[in-house]
């Protein structure tokens, strides 16, 4: 299981930048994983070739680039990192952070993130004393920002007074501490999750398939990890990575699917968000089908329920069973429908018709339908409702031995 700590690290223009590279020497040295975005001014002073050599890992630096984007965007970027740290934050990197302003790839970062954010500003005395810096830095505190106060000392500019970054060893100590305060509500619990489509074959070629995208799956699968619970991610077929610190299990069809879960079994929780195929082809055929004369008629034949498995599993039922029901009418009525018949304990409903946009998409707008009644959450990205989600799992376990 991989649970190692991201760090995602901003480097700022200014001659301290040269710091980080043995900052992330130690860190990598500490097991922590670390990610960089180099400014366009923090590449002034390293090169992107020193920083990737020291991460392992390649350098982010343009919000625009195509192949960052569409690899990595700033979003996940700041998502898959178990905390934000800048350094050297410069005057103008801290003003846009207590403004709000996002208009390249650090900037969109931070605001994109959710994670703690810790900055070691640097920068000439005068420019660190200045009230505006001043009044940046304290918005900042107040946003819950960690800063780390610079030193007082000779600077690159010739002139003396505060404003040396602090040095590698006292950002990792912060660093770490922080890391170590994360809460893991649900450290020693085992959590399944199962995502994305199932594909069933019609012959071996061809297969029936759905548009399930795994996102939302796969977010809560992340979540779950970053509470403290060891991950296992069933999924279908998806175009997405494995989330940092989740053990992902892949299959195809939903048969493969009951077996990986089963497997994985025992576990405290788990959440079903597969959209698994009802149906499969009656007979696989082992050989292509032929275009020879009328269409071939499709029989089918019902596939396994993997929730309705789990709930009602005699020996090995994990403690708390949550099903997902994407409806394109009548949301909640069905979904206190499937709560009773799949014997499952909770059920988040959500509305997949087309001009929602949740397939696929980036949002989601969900009720949380249990035996005590329906919550109706309000809308939020994926990972926000993952999180949330997360969290209501949580405080079930707090209540168990
Ligand atoms: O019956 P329906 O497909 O709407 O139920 C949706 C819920 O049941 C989801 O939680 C889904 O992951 C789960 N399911 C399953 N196995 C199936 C069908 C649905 O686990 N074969």
């Amino acid at each position: 299981m991989n649970d190692q700590q991201r760090v995602l690290l901003i480097i700022g223009g200014g001659i301290a930048a040269y710091k980080c590279l043995d900052l992330i020497r130690r860190l990598r040295d500490a097991g922590i994983a670390v990610r960089v975005i180099l400014t366009k001014a923090g590449a002034e002073f390293v090169t992107p070739l020193s920083v990737a050599s020291l991460a392992g890992d390649k350098v982010y630096g343009d919000l625009f680039s195509l192949t960052d984007e569409s690899e990595m965007g700033h979003i996940r970027l700041s998502r898959e990192a178990s905390l934000v740290v800048m350094a050297p934050a410069t005057a103008d990197l801290i003003a846009k952070l207590a403004n709000g302003l996002a208009n390249d790839l650090a900037s969109t970062a931070l605001l994109a993130t959710d994670k703690p954010v810790i900055v070691a500003p640097a920068m000439n005395a005068r420019m660190w004393l200045h009230p505006a810096t001043q009044r940046n830095v304290a918005t900042l505190k107040g946003d819950g920002v960690t800063v780390i106060e610079p030193g007082a000392g000779a600077l690159a500019c010739g002139e003396t007074g505060p404003g040396r970054m602090a040095e590698p060893d006292a950002i990792l100590s912060v660093i770490l501490d922080r890391l170590a305060d994360a809460p893991r509500p649900l450290a020693g619990r085992h959590a399944l999750v199962t995502a994305g489509p199932t594909w069933e074959a019609i012959d071996p070629v061809r297969y029936i398939a759905n548009r399930s995208s795994g996102k939302q799956g796969y977010a809560i699968a992340e979540a779950l990890a970053r509470l403290g619970a060891r991950t296992t991610l069933i999924s279908g077929p998806t175009a997405l990575d494995a989330p940092a610190g989740v053990e992902r299990v892949c299959v195809e069809s939903a048969r493969d699917m009951l077996a990986a879960t089963e497997a994985a079994l025992p576990a405290d929780v788990a959440v079903c968000v597969a959209a698994v195929s009802d149906w499969r082809a009656a007979v696989g055929g082992g050989q292509k089908l032929k275009k020879n004369g009328a269409p071939p008629s499709l029989e089918l034949t019902e596939n396994p329920d993997i929730l309705t498995t789990l709930s009602r599993h005699n020996r090995q039922r994990p403690a708390l069973v949550v099903g997902f029901a994407a409806e394109t009418e009548r949301v909640i009525a069905y979904a206190q429908d499937k709560l009773a018949r799949k014997g499952c304990d909770w059920i988040v409903a959500n509305d997949v018709s087309h001009d929602t946009g949740v397939m696929g998409g980036e949002r989601n707008t969900v009720h949380l339908v249990t035996a005590e009644g329906v919550e109706d959450w309000p809308t939020a990205s994926k990972s926000e409702v993952a999180a949330r989600l997360a969290t209501r799992i949580a405080g079930v376990f707090a209540r168990k031995p």
